[in-house]
């Protein structure tokens, strides 16, 4: 994964650099490095943790110069340490990474063999040895070229050099890089939101693409080595800020915003006055789809499972969803008649993007249900379908996954309406309901003080299980991913109908189970699942709508959702899972916006 930025300029650059690395973070947050060029020398400063630890050091001794790149890690290749967080520097460059080597083990032998040492276990360090090495015998671009021709892998790099104090080169493939055009200044990061404090005029590098940066200018060459000009974009100014606010971090804020971030989004798509849905211009002709196929990774592909319910309930469409990861290995069938749909908050995870990549390869049409419009996933998508919800800076995802669900519900419900599939009364109903999904989730939220006490009685357990039918499995899975990320508690999701086949077996006494059961046609099979679990000592918390009739006097907490349209009511059942996989690492005291071993934007496979 890991975050890069670089800066020429005709002032000091290091506190800039520093402010970018912070927006960076959510893509690495083990470690960090700058190296500025200082009285013509490499100064190169780097620490376990966080940027604000670097910030310290860079404090008490400055990095000076107006020259200089930066780096967030999220370790590949060797522990999280000093010796191995970016720039990696030599005598004659400095250079910080995003992406694998793939033939760094073999590179690395070869240059051992020449003589030359390695301080850090990287697969990044071959770079600097590659570059250092090409430098003593050809110019500054054929040193590049002959460095990146060795490389297998991905990479989006920054590099400096010692004896060209000038210029900082940014090279990609397959990781994302853009430039920023200042006043006297240039930047190179590895997305638009690192340079947005600095600049609104970007130009996004396409694999293979190198470039040469100075305060005044900026040379682009495409993968031939060809010079060649690229397109400025004007970056879109956000209307929802991604500061906390009062709020204590950023996930109890994106919780709590998802009241207004689904209007925002019903307001893009739903044309509530003609009682219809904003979207035109598909790639492909709804009446003449024979299958869609929902790609995603991790919460993603939560959204992606509950659309299949929805595509399958509201249309006659064949639906296939596959995780990014496996969708990209396997022997696919391609065909012209389908639709590729690729579901990723960032638009840059790596596996998404290569699954998009391998249907580009195919000549399929894909879409793209993205909440960063500008990102890699967006761009390289035939349509795109901005999810609208601002900003999401914590690492585990909630608006953006309610953002994802209404947009791929909304889209469902076009595409049904398109294809004469669902009755006109129906659709308008349908409608109807959407509008007041934001005051719902509002409503639901209310939820809180009651999971506060249900999060105090169960944050000691060992382990949870989330059990749901149709389209509350999903909605189990996303549970027991949220508890997992946040609370580093074992969690388990699995169909309620699963449970006799092997799972019962870990039931105990205390074990604490979550039902999800809303008033839907699977509702009774899954009260009868609860009634299993209840009777082998489970501590059940169920999750059901308002005026439900069960009464249990084993059911240890029940929380009602408001009643609405059964689709909907998958996007309420969403926000007490959320909240109480908050409230349980707030108990234990964990970091709430970055949980361990994780980032935000997954850039690396
Ligand atoms: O940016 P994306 O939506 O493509 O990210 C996909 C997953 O990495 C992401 O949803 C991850 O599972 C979240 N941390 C879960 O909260």
């Amino acid at each position: 994964m890991c975050g890069i930025i670089g800066i020429a300029s005709n002032k000091q650059v290091s506190s800039n650099i520093i402010e970018s690395l912070k927006k960076l973070e959510y893509r690495g947050y083990d470690s960090a490095g700058i190296a500025t060029i200082s009285n013509g020398e490499i100064d190169e400063k780097k620490c376990t943790g966080r940027v604000a630890a670097l910030e310290k050091i860079i404090f008490k001794t400055p990095s000076l110069g107006n020259l200089g790149i930066g780096h967030v890690r999220w370790a590949t290749h060797g522990a999280p340490s000093k010796i191995n967080a970016h720039p990696h520097s030599s005598e004659e460059v400095s250079v910080v990474h995003n992406g694998i080597i793939e033939n760094s083990t073999i590179l690395k032998k070869n240059l051992e063999k020449t003589g030359y040492k390695f301080k850090s276990q990287t697969d990044t360090e071959v770079i600097t040895i590659l570059l250092t090495d090409f430098l003593k015998k050809f110019d500054l671009v054929l040193a590049i070229n002959k460095t990146l021709e060795k490389l297998i892998g991905s990479f989006a790099l920054g590099i400096l050099f010692k004896k060209h104090n000038n210029i900082i080169v940014g090279a990609r493939r397959g990781s994302p890089l853009a430039v920023g055009y200042g006043h006297n200044e240039n930047f190179l990061g590895s997305d638009s939101y690192a340079l947005k404090s600095m600049t609104n005029k970007i130009t996004y590098l396409d694999d293979g693409d190198v470039c040469i940066l100075s305060n005044d200018k900026i040379i682009f060459y495409n993968k031939n080595g060809m010079k060649i000009n690229k397109r400025i974009q004007t970056l879109s100014s956000d209307k929802q800020t991604a500061d906390k606010g009062d709020f204590k971090d950023f996930m109890s804020k994106e919780i709590n915003e998802q009241k207004f971030s689904t209007k925002v989004c019903i307001k893009e798509y739903v044309n509530h006055l003609k009682k219809d849905i904003n979207l035109y211009n598909f790639p492909i002709e709804p009446k003449n789809i024979d299958k869609i196929v929902i790609i995603g990774c991790g919460t993603a592909y939560h959204a992606c499972l509950a659309a299949k319910h929805w595509f399958e309930e509201l249309t006659s469409i064949e639906i296939e969803t596959d995780v990014a990861s496996e969708f990209r290995y396997r022997k696919i069938k391609f065909s012209k008649k389908n639709l590729y749909i690729f579901v990723s908050q960032s638009g840059e995870t790596a596996d998404t993007f290569a699954a998009l990549d391998l249907c580009k390869k195919n000549e399929v049409k894909t879409c793209s249900v993205v909440n960063a419009v500008e990102s890699s996933i967006a761009r390289s998508s035939d349509f795109i379908l901005p999810i609208h919800a601002g900003p999401e800076i914590g690492v585990a995802s909630t608006k953006a996954f309610i953002g994802q669900m209404l947009v791929l519900y909304i889209l469902a419900l076009k595409i049904s309406k398109i294809r004469n599939e669902i009755p006109k009364a129906e659709y308008i109903t349908k409608i109807s309901n959407i509008k007041k999904l934001p005051d719902l989730i509002n409503k639901t939220l209310k939820c809180e003080s009651k999971i506060k006490i249900i999060a105090k009685d169960v944050y000691l357990s060992k382990g949870f299980i989330f059990l749901g039918r149709g389209p509350s499995f999903p909605i189990a899975l996303e549970g027991a991913l949220k508890l997992k990320e946040l609370s580093y508690l074992h969690a388990e999701g699995y169909p309620a109908g699963e449970m006799k086949h092997g799972p019962l077996a870990l039931i105990e006494e205390g074990l604490p189970v979550v039902i999800l059961a809303p008033q839907d046609r699977y509702y009774e099979k899954t009260i009868s699942n609860m009634q299993e679990v209840i009777a082998r000592g489970a501590k059940v918390l169920l999750i059901t709508n308002e005026e439900n009739n069960i009464i249990s006097e084993n059911i240890r907490f029940s929380i009602e959702v408001p009643k609405t349209d059964n689709q909907l009511t998958t996007f309420l059942i969403t926000i007490p899972l959320q909240l109480l996989a908050y409230h349980i690492a707030s108990l234990k005291n964990l970091d709430i916006d970055k949980p361990r071993n994780l980032a935000k934007s997954v850039t690396v496979e």
